[in-house]
C-alpha cells in the first residue's frame, strides 16, 4: 500500500537516500539522536507551517492564537519545560483563525497549514512517547546545514519568495518520507510501524505545499521546482560532517 504513496514522491526527488546514510542511521548508538532530530524536525514543520500563516495570512489576532499554540512545545525543546504528561493536552487550536486579506490562496494556506501543524505536533508527541518508553532523555543538538543551505536560494522578494519558500518545503516533507521509508525495515518493530503510520500525512504535506506554490504562482513552476530539486539532491549526495535525519553521505 506504501509503495503507492512513495511513488510520486520518488519521482519527485532527484535522487534516492544513498545506502551509507542507512548504514549510519539503523546502527543502535545513533537511535538517541536520531530520535531527538526527529523530534526537533517536527516542531521545525509545525513552526513553518505557522511562519507561513502568519506572514501571509493570518490577522494579528489569529497570529497569537498560533504562537500560543506552538508555544509549549517550544518552551521543551528550547527551555526544556514540561514533560509528556504535560504536553499531553496541549495540541488544540481553540478559536477559528481569521484571514487578513483576499489573496486567492490564502483560505487554502491557511487550512491546509493548520492540519499540518496540527499533525507535526502530533507526530513530535509520538516521537517523545517512544523516546520515553526508551529512556532516551532529550537533550539539545545544534541543527544540521541541510533546510538551512536549501533555504540560502529562496528569492528575497514576493511573490517569488513565498512561492520558493513552498517548493522548500515540499521537498523537506518529500525527503522525510522517503528517509521513514526506506529506513523504516531496519529498525525495530515498533519503530517500523511508526515509521510506516507517518507516510500517509508527510506524502500529503509534500503534496499540499506544491500545490500551494502552483496556486500562488499560477504559471509553470517547473523549472524552480527542479532548481531546488538539484540543491537538494546536492546536500543529500555530497559528504555531511554531521550526522542528522536529512544530512548527507556520512564521512
Ligand atoms: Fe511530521
Ligand atoms: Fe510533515
Amino acid at each position: 500500500m506504501y509503495r503507492q504513496l512513495l511513488e510520486p514522491i520518488s519521482q519527485f526527488l532527484c535522487c534516492a537516500t544513498p545506502d551509507k546514510w542507512i548504514d549510519e542511521a539503523r546502527k543502535p548508538e545513533n537511535l538517541p539522536m536520531l530520535l531527538i532530530d526527529h523530534m526537533i524536525c517536527e516542531l521545525k514543520a509545525a513552526q513553518t507551517g505557522m511562519w507561513l500563516i502568519r506572514k501571509y495570512v493570518a490577522d494579528k489576532p489569529s497570529g497569537n492564537i498560533l504562537l500560543e499554540w506552538l508555544k509549549p512545545y517550544e518552551a521543551f525543546i528550547y527551555c526544556r519545560e514540561g514533560d509528556l504528561a504535560s504536553l499531553a493536552q496541549k495540541n488544540t487550536l481553540s478559536k477559528t483563525l481569521i484571514a487578513k486579506n483576499s489573496a486567492p490562496y490564502s483560505q487554502d494556506l491557511m487550512d491546509k497549514m493548520v492540519l499540518l501543524i496540527k499533525e507535526e505536533l502530533h507526530h513530535f508527541y509520538q516521537v517523545l512517547e517512544i523516546m520515553a518508553a526508551r529512556g532516551v532523555v532529550y537533550e539539545s543538538i545544534p541543527a544540521g546545514r541541510y533546510a538551512k543551505e536549501m533555504v540560502k536560494h529562496v528569492i528575497t522578494h514576493e511573490p517569488k519568495m513565498l512561492i520558493d519558500r513552498l517548493i522548500c518545503g515540499a521537498y523537506i516533507e518529500a525527503r522525510s518520507c522517503e528517509r521513514f521509508a526506506k529506513l523504516a525495515p531496519f529498525l525495530d518493530d515498533d519503530l517500523h510501524r511508526f515509521y510506516i503510520s507517518l507516510l500517509r500525512s508527510e506524502s500529503r504535506h509534500y503534496q499540499d505545499y506544491l500545490t500551494l506554490a502552483e496556486q500562488v504562482a499560477g504559471y509553470d513552476i517547473s523549472a524552480r521546482v527542479k532548481y531546488f530539486g538539484e540543491i537538494e539532491a546536492e546536500l543529500i549526495l555530497q559528504p555531511d560532517e554531521q550526522f542528522r535525519f536529512h544530512s548527507g553521505v556520512p564521512i
